[in-house]
């Protein structure tokens, strides 16, 4: 298969950063840069800069870039190719039904589906607090039900997880709210018993590792370092059946080509398909009691990577814009996969996050994508199941609203609409 559109895509935002900062607006992001430093609250969160500072800011970049716009006409082909990113793409109408809110909101927990049941874990409360509990959704009567507390040493975000029907296998993540680091301790969960086990360590901690059984391998690869942000590239399996692991050690697998943290991991036909994801996190700041969070540099990819015979990665065609923070937002349907939200590249001149809202659809017939609806707003990290015919999803950040992007609340609600394709 061809290499396509990913790499161009992703080195034409690099000229297009690198116009932008020729144009003086990079005078604006070290203004942006120092307020995140210099914020009481972390930009990770980043409700107190949006709330003030960083309006103003935008306000005034929107002003300078509207007189460069008028100026200059190299600014209107930036413009022009920066467009096709940040716009929402278009997409049918989908009918939205609110369900029962969860019990607690949370960004960047993971999640489960078993038959009907949706086990949700973990995630940030607020960038201060973490949940270390279990919470079942019941996709048969629609409710909230069971909640049952994690091992206390097991990581509460930024997990790898999957399961193969009984057990659901729970790999590294950061351990404890803000910027901490992740660890390298893994567990498994019998959903029958409820009880939790131990499985042999990562050869070293990852943040939000690609996880999935393949194979009858347990296979872990990417995510970042102990630093969050630092990507890797390394991947290890190890054989696991029943919830036990068969052997002592993780075995070193054929690196990825692009690591980092964030991506859908997803195996279908057989086959292991690595979606998305990006280069690069949010760090601790150095020497802070409290790792407090401090915002680093981040790209975001829309590569489709694909290993068939454990050999060789193969290039697929690439999602329709570069997106990110995807690893639970995922289902199979009918021979598809389907992702809803996350988040694409900064705006190159607020230098915001932006937050995603489409719902994509990979035909793995015809390796072809298509946007097959619009979520009722844009969010990152979202928990997405399917049961009878209805795409779910649960948690995560939203939008702050129709015409901004950037993230905002933290939110625990549960939507669903009818898929038909
Ligand atoms: C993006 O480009 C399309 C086509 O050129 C145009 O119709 C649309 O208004 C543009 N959107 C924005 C937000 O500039
Ligand atoms: C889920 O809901 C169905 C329908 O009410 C019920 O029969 C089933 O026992 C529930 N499952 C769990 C695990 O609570
Ligand atoms: C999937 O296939 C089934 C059976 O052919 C069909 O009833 C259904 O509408 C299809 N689409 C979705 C989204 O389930």
């Amino acid at each position: 298969m061809a290499r396509i559109g990913g790499k161009n895509a992703s080195r034409k935002y690099l000229v297009v950063l690198s116009c932008v900062a020729l144009l003086g607006i990079a005078l604006v992001a070290d203004f942006l840069w120092a307020s995140s430093s210099a914020s009481a609250s972390s930009p990770y969160w980043s409700t107190n800069l949006d709330f003030s500072v960083r309006n103003e800011v935008s306000a005034d970049a929107a002003s300078k870039a509207e007189q460069e716009k008028k100026s200059k006409p190299l600014k209107d082909q930036i413009s022009r190719s920066i467009n096709a990113t940040f716009a929402d793409l278009p997409a049918l109408h989908l009918d939205w039904e609110e369900m029962a809110e969860a019990p607690v909101p949370r960004l960047d927990g993971a999640a489960v589906q078993i038959k009907n049941l949706l086990y949700v874990f973990a995630g940030y409360g607020t960038i201060d607090y973490v949940h270390s509990h279990v919470d079942v959704y019941n996709f048969s009567d629609n409710s909230w039900g069971e909640r049952f507390d994690m091992p206390k040493e097991m990581a509460h975000s930024h997990l790898g997880m999957t399961t193969d029907g009984r057990y659901i296998y729970v790999v590294t993540g950061q351990y404890g709210p803000q910027c901490r680091g992740p660890i390298a301790h893994n567990f498994v969960l019998d959903t029958e018993t409820k009880t939790w086990n131990d499985l042999p360590p990562l050869p070293f901690p990852r943040y939000a590792p690609a996880t999935q059984l393949w194979k009858g391998r347990l296979h872990v690869m990417g995510g970042s370092k102990e630093d969050r942000h630092e990507p890797a590239l390394e991947h290890w399996s190890l054989q696991v059946k029943d919830g036990k692991a068969l052997e002592k050690e993780w075995q070193t697998e054929l690196p990825i080509p692009r690591g980092g943290p964030h991506r859908a991991c997803v195996v279908a036909n057989d086959k292991l398909f690595v979606i998305g994801g990006q280069e690069g996190d949010f760090m601790a700041k150095p020497g802070s009691p409290i790792f407090k969070c401090v915002r680093r540099s981040e790209v975001v990819y829309s590569n489709v990577y694909m290993l068939d015979d454990g050999l060789r990665w193969i290039d697929l065609p690439p999602m329709p814009k570069p997106d990110s923070h995807i690893e639970f937002a995922w289902k199979i349907v009918n021979n598809s996969i389907v992702i809803a939200g996350g988040t694409t590249e900064k705006h190159p001149v607020t230098k915001k996050m932006v937050l995603v809202g489409e719902i994509f659809r990979f035909n793995l017939d015809t390796l072809e994508w298509s946007i097959i609806g619009r979520m009722p707003f844009r969010i990152k990290t979202t928990l997405v199941g399917f049961w009878d015919g209805w795409l779910y999803f649960t948690s995560g950040q939203r939008d702050k609203g129709p015409d901004n992007p950037s993230p905002k609340k933290v939110v625990g609600c549960m939507w669903r609409t009818k898929l038909k394709f």
